[in-house]
This record gives C-alpha cells, structure tokens and sequence, in this order.
C-alpha cells in the first residue's frame, strides 16, 4: 500500500535528519583529527557511516512504499565545537532531539493506521536507547579522567 502525503513527508524529513546528523559527526571528526585525538576522530567518523547507512535504509523504506526521498540542503557545520566532552554531550544532545522525531514519526504512523511504517521504526526507537546509552557512557568516561585519563579514553575509542 503506498505511503500516505503526510507519513511520506515525516519520513522524508527523517532521511535529511540522518544526513544532518552524519555531517555533523563527520565535522566533529574533523575537529578531533586536528587536534590529534584519533580515536575520537575515529569514533565520530563510524558514526558518521552509520548515519549514512541509516538514511539509506530509511530512503530505501520510503521507495518500498512507492514514496519519492527528496534531499533538502544541509546546514553548514562550524569548525569548533569546544573541548572533547563538549563534543559528546552536544552528539547526546542531538541523539536525544533524533529519538524525539523518530518517537513521533512512530505515533503518527499508529495514528494514521500505517502500521508498516510504525513497525519500520521500532528498531530505530530500539536503537536510540543504545546510542544515548553509548554516548553518556563515554561522557562518564571523560568526566571521570584527567588529561591523562583523556588520552586513554582517546586511544579506547580507537578500538571501536
Ligand atoms: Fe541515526
């Protein structure tokens, strides 16, 4: 059954969140590399793939049910986002506004009778609790170290 306008629309918009999201981890990436910290350059650059791979999943979901993706501009990204913690509580700030979207693409789509759609995203309402988890796990880790400790976590995360 073909998507209706305004789940299209809500998924649509979901696949630019992903993509804003991916160069928004990719920028990070590029902020830790030159600052050498490359296992937190490493670890927002996986995360970047995986914010690729979840808007072509979401896009591939969308022309299954006859729905056209439609990519809006990306925002610019700064340069500098502050010291590492900075960075990972602005990715958990931003995974918490992702999981907000996704909870109410889910409850539209129940409203609408789309069950299709809502049963498409429970593995991304599923997700979202391991991604926040992950990240305030490695927000713990860097409150806890010192500048020491920070490059241990650095070269931890490399492990990813
Ligand atoms: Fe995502």
């Amino acid at each position: 059954m073909k998507i209706n306008d305004k789940m299209a629309t809500l998924v649509n918009a979901q696949i630019n969140e992903e993509l804003h999201a991916a160069y928004l981890y990719l920028a990070m990436s590029f902020q830790m590399q030159d600052e050498g910290y490359d296992g937190f350059a490493h670890w927002f650059l996986q995360q970047y793939h995986e914010e690729i791979e979840h808007a072509l999943e979401i896009a591939h979901y969308l022309q299954l049910r006859s729905g056209k993706p439609q990519l809006t501009g990306v925002a610019e990204m700064p340069q500098h986002f502050g010291k590492p913690i900075e960075l990972f509580e602005a990715a958990y700030k931003h995974e918490c506004h992702v999981t907000e979207l996704i909870h109410n693409i889910y409850k539209e789509a129940l409203e609408a009778n789309d069950y299709a759609t809502s049963s498409f995203f429970k593995r991304y309402i599923d997700e979202q609790v391991e991604e926040e988890d992950t990240v305030l796990g490695i927000i713990d880790q860097l409150r806890m170290a010192s500048d020491k400790g920070l490059y241990l976590v650095n070269a931890k995360l490399a492990q990813r």
